[in-house]
This record gives structure tokens, sequence and C-alpha cells, in this order.
């Protein structure tokens, strides 16, 4: 079963504010993080053994353009400009998943949006 882990609760950091006026989020709110670049949300994970990985992150992008943004894993770009599309509604929530690789132990996923409108809402983060 996966681990939630979410992004309102350390020690996950959001570069921006936790809320909670958009409906349907998991847990006791989301990151909104600020419409700049680099305005990141990073999660601390933990992994039983190293190898390859799914990881889920749900948000929401109740804009009309993408908000591309790399995932890093431990400090590495695993994942490049990776687009979060929108989801028609900022109260709509969708998930995008990824393959990475993790050590076994704490590892840091790291989502660093590369443009000025920064991230979608992120809601949390399964491994
Ligand atoms: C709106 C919305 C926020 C969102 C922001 C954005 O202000 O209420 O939740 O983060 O747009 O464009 O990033
Ligand atoms: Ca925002």
């Amino acid at each position: 079963a996966a681990t939630r882990y979410e992004a309102e609760a350390a020690p996950a950091t959001c570069a921006g504010a936790i809320e909670s006026n958009h409906a349907g989020y998991s847990g006791g709110g989301f990151c909104n993080g600020d419409n700049t670049v680099d305005a990141a949300t990073q999660f601390t994970v933990t992994a039983a053994e190293a190898g390859t990985a799914t990881i889920a992150i749900r948000y929401a992008n109740g804009a009309t353009d993408n908000r591309p943004t790399d995932v890093l894993v431990n400090g590495a770009v695993a994942h490049s400009g990776t687009a979060f599309d929108p989801t028609g509604a900022w109260s709509t929530w969708g998930t995008k998943t990824f393959t990475v690789f993790v050590n076994a132990g704490a590892n840091t996923i790291r989502l660093d949006p590369t443009t000025a409108a920064g991230l979608a809402n992120i809601d949390y983060l399964d491994l």
C-alpha cells in the first residue's frame, strides 16, 4: 500500500501558503505555491529499499495553461519540465504519476516550477 505525504504537513515544505479554499483536497489543505519560477514544494519520503518506484502527485490547476515543473529526486532532475495540465477548476483534482529511482531510507522529491506561473496547487504525494 502507498504511503501518503500531505503537502500541508511537515516534513513537506511549501514556497507559498497552505490553503483550504478550494474543496476536494485530502487532509487539512494544499500548497498554493507562489506564482514565481522555482517556488517549489518539497516532500521527504521514505523507501523500504532502493530501486524504481512510482509516485503519484495529486494537484489542481484551474488556469488555462499547463504549469511546467521539474521533478527532482535527491536534488537531481528526474523529469524535466513536465506538464501539470489544466484540471478545469481549482476544486477539480487530478493525479500525475512518475517513475523515479529512490534510495533506501529518506529521499527528497522536489516539484520545481520552471516558469513564472509557478506550480499547480499540490495536495499530496503517494509513494
Ligand atoms: C488562484 C487560486 C489559487 C491558485 C492561483 C494560481 O488565485 O485561487 O489557488 O494557486 O490562482 O494561479 O496559482
Ligand atoms: Ca499559486
